[in-house]
């Protein structure tokens, strides 16, 4: 497998057998550093962390793997260059394509991050987009091979907005891997229409399936994971809280759902959650619409069937296993 010189935009570009490569790879390098074992191969290189909006696990991420292996980094943070404000992203690839070997982007339209990795002449990786959020994916199928011993056949039930960049990228995993997908949420909330049909493209390869459903019972049912994320994503408006919390709250995560999931069933989130009022953005929505937790009942993101801490940590080990695949 020979993934030099790629770009990581989206998973719709790579093949099932590339996607299993970079999850057995993530795995070996999970495997080196619990054992101690150095991995710092690429030594004098250097990569570009390009955040258009916050982030704790991604930049983390890229920075301890980058560092484990032997790397340098530059962060440019939100406000701190000049990109998109005095100098457009074609030029901006053209200067970073100069003095790194790798450039992460994460930001709002996908089309930013695909015109970035058309200029710079290096690998780009997405690292969220409004569309898309690819690395994720790989630490989320690490995470479930992990607990389960496998992929295939693997029954995923994604709840909330499923049409932006988790449950699209959810959906695509999936499809591509085998997996069996349900976006369990109100209608309206529904992955878009183009994208499903390429999905069912891909899982007649796969043996996946997709389902789309309003209906918490069936939709639950036996899922052997129970996925959600937050309800207004990063860069959406204060106006959409509202509406969100209305047409999503039938959809929160409770004991109830992964009673009606089963015992065997884990729950993951990409995380951050409003699982509490601990944070400054739930405390002051908490007030304004009158909840305590959001999409996830405190009870169940603190139960033993969370495994959202090792799954953060795959980020880590998996974005490793991504730089070190597609550098020159
Ligand atoms: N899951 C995730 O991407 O987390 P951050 O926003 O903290 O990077
Ligand atoms: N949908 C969320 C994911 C955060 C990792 C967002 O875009 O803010």
């Amino acid at each position: 497998m020979d993934l030099r010189g790629r770009s990581f935009l989206t998973l719709k570009d790579f093949t099932p057998q590339e996607i299993v490569y970079l999850i057995d790879l993530a795995a070996e390098y999970k495997d080196k550093k619990k054992k101690g074992i150095p991995h710092d191969t690429l030594r004098g290189k250097n990569i570009a962390l390009i955040f258009e909006k916050t982030s704790t696990r991604t930049r983390c991420s890229f920075e301890v793997a980058a560092h484990d292996l032997g790397m340098g980094t530059t962060y440019l943070d939100p406000s701190g260059s000049q990109i998109g404000k005095k100098e457009s992203i074609a030029d901006t690839a053209r200067v970073l394509g100069r003095m790194f070997e790798g450039i992460e982007y994460r930001g709002f339209e996908q089309a930013i991050v695909e015109e970035l990795a058309k200029y710079a002449g290096v690998p780009v990786w997405n690292g969220l987009t409004n569309e898309y959020h690819p690395t994720q994916m790989l630490a989320d199928m690490l995470t479930i091979r992990e607990h389960f011993g496998h992929l295939e056949g693997i029954k995923l039930t994604y709840m909330g907005d499923a049409r932006y960049n988790m449950g699209n990228s959810l959906m695509i995993a999936c499809a591509k891997l085998g997996m069996h997908f349900t976006a369990c949420t109100s209608k309206d909330y529904f992955p878009n229409a183009a994208l499903v049909a390429e999905c069912e493209e891909y899982a007649k390869q796969s043996g996946a399936t997709i389902t789309l459903t309003e209906d918490v019972d069936t939709g639950t049912k036996n899922a052997d994971v129970i996925y959600t994320d937050v309800w207004v994503s990063m860069g959406e408006p204060e106006e959409v809280w509202a509406e969100r919390i209305e047409k999503l709250s039938p959809y929160k995560v409770t004991k109830a759902v992964m009673e009606n999931a089963g015992k065997q069933s884990i729950f993951l989130h990409c995380l951050p959650a409003f699982h509490d009022l601990k944070t400054k953005i739930g405390k002051e929505q908490g007030e304004k619409y009158h909840f305590t937790e959001l999409e996830v009942t405190d009870e169940v993101f603190e139960s033993n069937q969370s495994l959202v801490f090792d799954e953060a940590e795959n980020r880590m080990h998996t974005i490793k296993a991504v730089i070190a695949a597609t550098l020159k």
